[in-house]
């Protein structure tokens, strides 16, 4: 019988559980009162009350804004015309709208203010700041992608009131756009999939003079013209100007995106409810201590992509707008749809943007599939960098590593323990006084001979460089950027002084061109004494952080070269530290040919292009290490693929177990890099006792076995923008059992599928299959079979769950090396699982590893095949005029041996196969070995030393 303990003393129990728990865990929460919530921000309130009001109202409710038909006009694929917004005054305020049709089947939609483009308002305060709206987002983060389209017309089949151009593929999509009241509805092949203002909430906050408001003036103007939250005031020169449109997508029930967020992968909705949200999605780059979890709270980078996706079809808009962001997220049952078998009787979704400042500039994507959303984005924003082979590879990192020789004697006991790395990292604490580009004297003397001695193991060395500048007499980087005007300045015009770690400091402002042109020559190597080829960059606190800032950043009415208030721009704030760091890494010396590396915090739609992020200050709880793989996934849907997070938890101390299970985890991460606060113990892992230790090292030796299909992946996201690690929707688009999962997750195009262990104690993982194929265990070949249903994979703290779908052909490098950069020549393992009609493909991409040469031909791109029993390699490269040259230095690099999981039974007598290289039948052949296994695993062929060249045409007939 359970004993029943007095209430009394079960409430002392209780008490004593909670102050031990704040014992074990110090300030484990947020400083939630440090960021607003949307009631505290005036316009994300505002917005929110008007879309209440007008939901209140219903029917009886008629959106203000019409667009003027005799302004209507359609030339070249775009759409001009006049929207006239009349207000409760009847004034008549217009907004001058431009629909353009994309030859890419994108289609833009663009509001912007004509009083305010003319320049006809006045600015308070005196302030210099420019009268337009926003209108430069896009130089920082589209590159491509905006051809018009050359076949939008308008379709004459049109009703009055209406205006319907037709475009896309085969004019199969219509943007049907209603005048009175202004709306728009995108359809494609007769159907809608988007609508932009159905709800009524379109409201762009018009420029208006101040005026002492009236008694009983309606309207509360308590945040139109300054707002003060945590002891800080802004002073809003222009007033109110903030915009928000609702965007619906009838007959979806799951919308995705909109990083970063420590969130599930399928949003939630946020206006309340049972599970819900109450406040919306914040997009506003921060630095939160202690970020919560579950939470529509902002965190450090922001992605305004947001997709929908239902069975068969996902669509996607991308909100182009640098100032603070706000969504709203509402799911309702559809009757547009009642058929559809979507989640509960949820299958329209709903959502409402909200930004602080800035025209109106939504692109809308029409898909089909999630793939189509990918390259679309992609080819506006631009491809993740193809990054360098070491960067794809283990990262050691901690704050901080506190001598030259520290770092000498990690990168030593990695060796003497046979453990891999390929970089190790200094934090802030490495510079003189955390002044960038210098040394501490004392603890860093020789950074050279550090340098050296990594590079004698192909390693690397990443240093932190951060945006703030010590304001200190006779440190170069200050005094020179205060003498060139190249800081940010205040809301007066003078140069903005907070502080960060280094004290009292202030950031350099890299909008303006010049300013970041002297940024990037501060790298070179005869600037930044003391570093070498083998050193890249870690660009942290680049929202930017500020200590003293409101919100920990900077006041929105700093003012940035061109005369842009922060308010603009501050979203996009740190990508364009990154270009210029990015131009600095290819620039450190003449004729440099290496790709960078750079690690940032902060990020934007358009970063992808230059750098790899992280999920910020995380913890070591076992909560923490489940969020990253919805977080990890989200960035990758989201264009930003080259993501990781914190292995281990970057405050606290984890177990041994918890460490396990996140290397096991982290090996799944694009980006895959173990940090620690200053304040936790050491925890490299030569450092964790065994079997732990062991544990780690094979999931460290896993990660370094499948770089070639890394480095593939990342070469098939750099030219097509497909995830490096895929969510189940994503690879299953039709199966709806399958659309919220974001805790097991597809590596590549590879057919790998993995569910990490994110749960303590936990010995075994329920993996979701969506299709019939043939699933086997990695390690041993145990077969799983069965479409939309759960199977229990055991996983003891040993074992990483992982299994390989049938269908595929799987490169890897088995010889154990100490870094990836000592990996170059060895031969390859080819994994070959046979799909129901026994058939399977696979790619490969390789190259240098390093430079820019694959741009002129000198890589290998295979694609392997594998059908009546004979595995055979095909070119999928062009042609350039460096591919000879570089394939004969490939020749020697060979497939050294070929494994054939579940092979036809009549090969049970088989001991050789026959090999066809170049198409030359050279009467060749290698050794077969068949290995039986008992029932329920798949047996296996083991072909050794095929020897057939990687970079070569073959075949291998069994
Ligand atoms: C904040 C970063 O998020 C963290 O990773 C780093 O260790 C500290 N800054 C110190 O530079």
């Amino acid at each position: 019988m359970a004993r029943s303990w007095p209430v009394s003393v079960r409430w002392t129990l209780l008490l004593l559980v909670v102050i031990l728990g704040w014992l074990v865990i110090p300030g484990v929460a947020v400083k939630r009162e440090s960021f607003k919530y949307c009631s505290q921000s005036g316009f994300c309130k505002r917005n929110r009350a008007y879309a209440d009001e007008v939901s209140a109202k219903g029917s009886s409710w008629s959106s203000p804004y019409e667009l003027e038909p005799s302004t209507i006009q359609f030339k070249d694929s775009q759409l001009h015309g006049i929207i006239v917004k009349t207000t409760s005054e009847n004034e008549k305020v217009r907004l001058p709208l431009t629909v353009s049709f994309l030859e890419s089947g994108a289609a833009r939609v663009v509001i912007d203010e004509e009083k305010r483009l003319k320049g006809e308002i006045d600015i308070r305060h005196n302030s210099q700041i420019r009268k337009e709206r926003y209108n430069e987002a896009e130089k920082w983060a589209v590159v491509g992608g905006l051809d018009l389209s050359k076949s939008a017309t308008l379709n004459a089949n049109t009703e009055e009131g209406l205006t319907k151009v037709l475009y896309g593929p085969g004019s199969s999509f219509q943007a049907i756009i209603r005048h009175a009241p202004f709306d728009v509805e995108f359809q494609r092949d007769g159907e809608t999939h988007v609508q932009f203002n159905k709800q009524g909430y379109l409201n762009m906050e018009h420029w208006r003079p101040k005026l002492e408001p009236e008694e009983d003036s309606p309207e509360d103007q308590s945040t139109w013209w300054e707002e003060t939250f945590d002891g800080n005031t802004d002073s809003k020169p222009r007033g109110p100007e903030s915009l928000g449109l609702d965007i619906s997508f009838p007959g979806y029930s799951h919308v995705f995106g909109i990083p970063e967020h420590a969130d599930s992968l399928s949003l939630r909705e946020t206006r309340g409810g049972s599970g819900n949200h109450e406040d919306p999605y914040r997009l506003y780059n921060s630095d939160i201590f202690e970020y919560e979890l579950n939470s529509p709270m902002t965190l450090y980078g922001a992605i305004p992509l947001m997709q929908a996706h239902r069975k068969d079809s996902t669509v996607g808009v991308f909100w182009l707008n640098a100032a603070e962001t706000w969504i709203d997220i509402v799911k309702s049952s559809s009757s547009a749809n009642p058929l559809s078998l979507g989640v509960g009787s949820k299958t329209t979704t709903h959502s409402h943007w909200i930004s602080e400042a800035g025209q109106l500039d939504v692109f809308v994507f029409l898909g089909p599939s999630p793939r189509d959303i990918s390259k679309i984005y992609g080819e506006l924003t631009g491809y993740t960098q193809l990054p360098q082979q070491f960067a794809i590879a283990y990262h050691q990192c901690r704050w901080n590593y506190v001598t030259d020789e520290d770092v000498k004697e990690v990168d030593a006991q990695f060796d003497k323990y046979q453990i891999p790395y390929d970089v190790i990292w200094l934090d802030v604490d490495y510079t003189d006084d955390r002044k960038y580009f210098t040394w501490d004297p004392m603890t860093f003397p020789n950074p050279i001979s550090m340098e050296e001695q990594l590079d004698d193991s192909e390693r690397k060395l990443v240093v932190l460089i951060d945006p703030h500048i010590k304001n200190e007499d006779g440190y170069f980087v200050s005094e020179k950027m205060k003498k060139q005007g190249f800081a940010v300045k205040n809301k007066d015009g003078n140069i903005y002084d907070g502080h960060c770690w280094p004290g009292a400091s202030n950031w350099i402002d890299c909008f303006n061109p010049e300013a970041a042109k002297w940024w990037s020559t501060l790298y070179r190597y005869d600037k930044f004494k003391g570093s070498s080829p083998n050193v890249f960059i870690w660009n942290d606190m680049n929202e930017p952080s500020v200590f003293d800032g409101p919100e920990v950043t900077m006041p929105k009415d700093n003012i940035h070269w061109g005369n842009w208030e922060h308010r603009d721009i501050h979203n996009v704030n740190g990508v364009t530290l990154l270009n210029s760091t990015f131009k600095a890494l290819t620039s450190r010396k003449k004729g440099e040919n290496r790709r960078p590396f750079i690690l940032t915090r902060s990020y934007y739609a358009g970063a992808q292009r230059v750098a790899a992020m992280w999920t910020g200050d995380n913890q070591a709880t076992w909560d923490h290490l489940a969020i990253t793989l919805p977080m990890v996934l989200n960035n990758g849907i989201s264009g930003f693929p080259f993501a990781g997070a914190d292995v281990g938890g970057f405050f606290h101390n984890p177990g041994p177990e918890l460490l396990t299970r996140w290397y096991q985890t982290g090996i799944w991460y694009p980006f895959f890099r173990a940090h620690a606060h200053i304040e936790t113990r050491r925890r490299e892992p030569y450092l964790i006792s065994r079997p732990h230790r062991d544990y780690i090292s094979q999931a460290l030796r896993l990660r370094y076995q499948l770089l070639p299909a890394w480095y593939t992946a990342f070469h098939e996201a750099s030219v097509n923008g497909t995830p490096i690690v895929r969510p189940q929707f994503y690879v299953h688009p039709t199966d709806e059992q399958g659309f919220a999962l974001d805790d097991q997750l597809y590596f590549g195009s590879t057919g790998l599928l993995t569910k990490p262990v994110v749960s303590e104690g936990a010995n075994s993982a329920d993996i979701y299959i969506s299709d019939d194929e043939k699933y086997y265990d990695y390690f041993d070949y145990t077969v799983y079979q069965g479409a939309k249903k759960r199977h229990i994979i055991p996983a003891p703290i040993e074992k990483v769950p992982l299994l390989m779908q049938g269908g595929h052909v799987l490169p890897r490098k088995d010889r154990p090396r100490r870094s990836s950069g000592l990996m170059k020549w060895d031969p390859y393992t080819l994994v070959i699982t046979l799909d129901k009609n026994g058939e399977a493909d696979g790619t490969l991409y390789v190259d240098d590893g390093e430079s820019y040469e694959y741009q002129r031909g000198a890589y290998i791109h295979r694609s392997f095949h594998f059908q009546d029993s004979v595995l055979s390699s095909h070119d999928i490269g062009t042609k350039g005029s460096k591919t000879a040259e570089y394939l004969k230095t490939m020749s020697h690099v060979k497939v050294e041996k070929v494994i054939v999981v579940d092979p036809p039974k009549e090969w049970q007598d088989k001991v050789s196969v026959t090999i066809i290289e170049d198409g030359v039948t050279t009467g060749t052949t290698a050794s077969m070995q068949y290995v039986s296994q008992p029932a329920g695993k798949a047996s296996y062929a083991v072909v050794k030393k095929p020897d057939v060249a990687i970079g070569k045409t073959w075949r291998i007939e069994f």
